[in-house]
């Protein structure tokens, strides 16, 4: 086991990746360093979500007479503001916003990425002390650079990801971010303050027994769907124990879990959400990337969903995400479905 003394911090790796990586860039880098001062922030108010009733409701006035806001808006408030500070990134779309944001001040406009963030996922889960998390795409910008991005910058294809991540608000804090050569993760040490290079090189595993679905929506499903779900029950009859069912309801926590031990996750469609809950733009486009490059899967039941064309900044999508051979006896269902 390597003492803390052996293990590299973040701003240490992000050196080692720009020597040993001529294409890696600085202003990319420099990104995940502005994105991981972000997550600090917000993981220190994360932890006193607690006291909020205490101190005052979230949304109304606390003692000090201050609105109280909400941790959202607070999370998607740093994270623009970093990005903003910060000299790589030239603007932003974020779940608590409606349209996207430029950056038009004169170091902003001569950057080349531009970011995709849903600021705090699983927030519903906040008066619960549940793991919460941030998820984040970093992509190229498409205008000329020198002057302010546009709308038009954001009408993308998740298969132009440059490189994406995510902060998990757990038992412990993480930050895991891909890039196309890899998936690292980072666990901050709080007293330091540092986040450490805990697992390097993160591979999902090919196979796994953990199926993670909001599984009370089982009659809204597609057949297919159902009969995939009926598979894991029956062979749980036939030998207990071949499948387990998580489903925290962060989409982060249920990710990262699968992430690291193997699984599969369905957000599927049903009658209230025909395209399923999550948004495409800052949930799955990430995630899909982070899945691929670790050598995971992930799909809308139709197509790859790094392939799905651009319709909406706030589009949603059904996503079908984790172990590639979980993937591809699910595809086989759906398959079946279609006949
Ligand atoms: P957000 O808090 O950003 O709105 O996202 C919540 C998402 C996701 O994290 C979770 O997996 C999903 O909503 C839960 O949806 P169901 O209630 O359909 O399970
Ligand atoms: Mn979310
Ligand atoms: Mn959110």
């Amino acid at each position: 086991m390597d003492t803390i003394e052996n293990v590299l911090t973040l701003d240490e790796f992000r050196v080692s990746e720009v020597r040993n990586f001529p294409a890696a860039t600085t202003e990319l880098s420099n990104l995940f360093r502005d994105i991981a001062f972000a997550a600090k922030l917000i993981n220190v108010e994360v932890n006193k979500a607690g006291l909020v009733d205490i101190h005052g409701e979230t949304g109304t006035v606390n003692v000090q007479g201050e609105k109280v806001k909400k941790l959202d808006l607070y999370a998607h408030q740093q994270l623009t503001g970093v990005l903003k500070r910060g000299i790589s990134c030239a603007g932003v779309v974020s779940e608590e916003m409606e349209d996207v944001i430029v950056f038009d001040d004169k170091m902003s406009i001569h950057s080349k990425y531009i970011v995709a963030f849903d600021p705090l996922d699983g927030s519903s889960n906040i008066d619960n002390c549940i793991s919460i998390g941030t998820i984040f795409g970093i992509y190229l910008r498409s205008s000329p650079t020198g002057q302010p991005c546009n709308k038009e910058d954001f009408m993308l294809q998740g298969r132009s990801t440059v490189a994406a991540g995510y902060v998990i608000y757990g038992s412990s804090t993480m930050l895991v971010f891909a890039t196309s050569r890899s998936v690292n993760g980072f666990t901050l040490d709080p007293p330091i303050g540092e986040f450490y290079l805990s697992h390097p090189n993160i591979k999902c595993p090919e196979n796994g027994n953990i199926y993670s679905i909001n599984h009370s929506n089982y009659l809204n499903y597609s057949p297919g769907v159902q009969k995939y779900l009926d598979y894991f029950l029956i062979k749980n009859k036939e030998e207990e124990g071949s499948y387990t069912m998580r489903h925290v309801g962060s989409m982060v926590a249920d990710l990262h879990r699968n992430l690291i031990k193997g699984g599969i996750f369905l957000n599927a469609a049903t009658n209230a959400f025909p395209d399923g809950r999550l948004r495409l733009l800052y949930e799955c486009n990430p995630w899909a990337f982070i899945y691929e490059t670790a050598g995971g899967r992930a799909i809308n039941g139709k197509q790859r969903i790094l392939d799905v064309e651009f319709k909406d900044i706030h589009q949603r999508t059904p996503l079908f995400i984790g172990s590639t051979l979980m993937i591809q006896q699910l595809e086989m269902y759906l398959a079946e479905e279609n006949l």
